[in-house]
């Protein structure tokens, strides 16, 4: 039989802790509700002593969400854990989750203390926690950096004073994935009672490993592994939740493993945390990135359009997005440009097709992504007037007065100009943008960049909208950003057919 994963997410803990990602109470609900549905099993939801305001979020998650437990992150100190035991009287399911250093580098330079002081509070936090709740999770901070006997003795002591779940962090993600599954290995073959409890991993990605130090614990028979939506987490981030559930659904055969998650939920979820945190998912990130699915060279078209295991190892469906992308772009080969063809009614034969696809190689050269409309005029179609250009923009910006923009848009043959106020110059200009394109899009994903720095750079916008449930991105760029965003908003629409 396989074994049942625990998925303890930390999204709204330790993700919530990168700069820029803070979210409101609101938003915290509705991130807990879309775990929920994900399926995680523990929800750790802040840290209460950290804020009123955070104790006040934990409050309301434990009051909206009641099928997973829901834990609150502690010091080993009882002023912490009396705000988690506070933060948590109305939930369901509960728990304490507290913590303190193990690793010399933090007694002796951050705590300036000895390992026996530490191990004696740590193990008095535990003690005082059970009196509250009866599941009580231990981590021991820095535990990736610790040293494996006193790591086993603590580890031993926490599990006989009442810790339910042990967890060993790799707090600084330093280490290497055989080394971190030998030292799981290690506590399992030291640690008495280990076989009592559950034993869990958090790993950080500072050197990129995160994932696959969680997945290597997971093959030394740890039971529980602490992940965040999109990786987002203090620093580099922490292991990703939808890695490591995809790693355990896809390899379950070889690792006998199996978890809760409803995995078509995950993408939708990625796009919530990403929009609600402000931080977008790289392009080419593992499972939610924009081009997990997309296959742009022509091998990989061609391999796909016969089977597309030849260069898929999951189903896009399964992680909730509708279907792979061949996009098509110069690299692109005829069995991709005939598919996309076909997908818009056209029946060509062998010859037409390569004479198509020469006058396609051009196009494609000059422009990065073809797009149906192109398709069209090189079947000889007009293109839809949906061909909008941007004539002009002005702005009005600044403290002093109310943002507003002026824009000058070129549809089909058809001069049209529109103006609208907003709560910022981009907002200004998307609003006199929508007076005119009547389109009803939400804009899940808004990113500007410096083309290589300096403030007189370019500045690239992306940004992905959707419409009618589907995604269309866009990129712009020019020395202006607001004329950036401008043309890049344009050219999302302009995918629209
Ligand atoms: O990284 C870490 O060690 C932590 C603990 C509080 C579990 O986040
Ligand atoms: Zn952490």
């Amino acid at each position: 039989m396989k074994k049942q994963i625990i998925i303890f997410d930390t999204t709204l803990r330790d993700g919530e802790q990168s700069p820029g990602c803070q979210l409101n109470t609101v938003e915290k609900i509705e991130v807990a509700k879309a775990l929920d549905e994900l399926g995680v099993d523990v929800i750790e939801a802040g840290f209460p002593i950290s804020s009123p305001g955070d104790l006040h979020s934990v409050q309301e998650i434990t009051k909206a969400v009641t099928r997973p437990t829901i834990a609150a992150l502690s010091r080993a100190i009882k002023a912490d854990i009396d705000a988690a035991v506070e933060s948590l009287q109305f939930a369901k399911n509960k728990r304490i989750h507290t913590f303190i250093s193990s690793s010399d580098i933090h007694i002796i330079h951050q705590f300036k203390s000895t390992r026996e002081k530490i191990m004696e509070q740590g193990i008095e936090a535990i003690k005082y926690a059970k009196q509250f709740a009866q599941d009580v999770e231990f981590s021991a901070m820095d535990a990736g950096r610790t040293e494996n006997e006193f790591l086993a003795k603590f580890i031993e002591a926490a599990i006989k004073a009442g810790a339910t779940t042990v967890n060993i962090p790799d707090t600084t993600g330093y280490c290497l994935p055989e080394e971190f599954g030998a030292k799981i290995k290690y506590l399992f073959d030291h640690v008495k009672g280990i076989e009592n409890v559950i034993v869990s991993v958090h790993c950080h990605n500072d050197l990129g490993l995160a994932t696959a130090n969680t997945i290597s614990s997971v093959m030394n028979g740890v039971q529980q592994i602490e992940v965040t939506v999109n990786g987002v987490g203090e620093r580099a981030g922490n292991t990703s939740l939808e890695e490591a559930v995809m790693i355990l659904k896809t390899r379950g055969e070889d690792l006998q493993t199996t978890t809760n998650i409803n995995t078509q939920k995950i993408y939708p979820t990625s796009r919530l945390v990403s929009r609600l945190m402000r931080m977008p998912v790289q392009a080419n990130k593992a499972i939610v990135g924009r081009n997990a699915f997309a296959h742009s060279s022509g091998i990989h078209q061609n391999g796909i359009l016969k089977n597309r295991f030849t260069y898929e190892i999951m189903n896009p469906e399964d992680v909730g997005i509708n279907q792979s992308s061949l996009s098509l772009t110069a690299r692109s080969g005829r069995a991709a440009l005939q598919f996309h063809l076909e997908r818009l009614g056209y029946k060509v034969s062998k010859e037409e097709l390569d004479e198509i696809y020469k006058r396609f190689l051009e196009v494609a050269d000059k422009k990065k992504d073809v797009n149906d409309n192109d398709l069209r005029m090189l079947m000889g179609e007009k293109t839809q007037p949906s061909g909008i250009k941007l004539v002009s923009a002005e702005i009005i910006a600044g403290t002093a007065k109310k943002p507003r923009a002026t824009v000058s848009l070129k549809i089909g043959d058809k001069h049209r100009k529109s103006s609208s106020y907003g709560n910022g110059p981009v907002d200004a200009a998307f609003r006199a943008v929508n007076k005119v394109v009547q389109r009803d899009v939400i804009l899940d994903e808004f990113l500007i960049q410096a083309m290589s720095g300096g403030s007189d750079d370019m500045g690239k916008v992306h940004i992905q909208i959707t419409y009618k449930g589907n995604t269309y991105h866009g990129f712009g760029a020019d020395t202006d950003i607001i004329v950036a965003s401008v043309r890049a908003y344009i050219d999302a629409l302009n995918k629209i057919v």
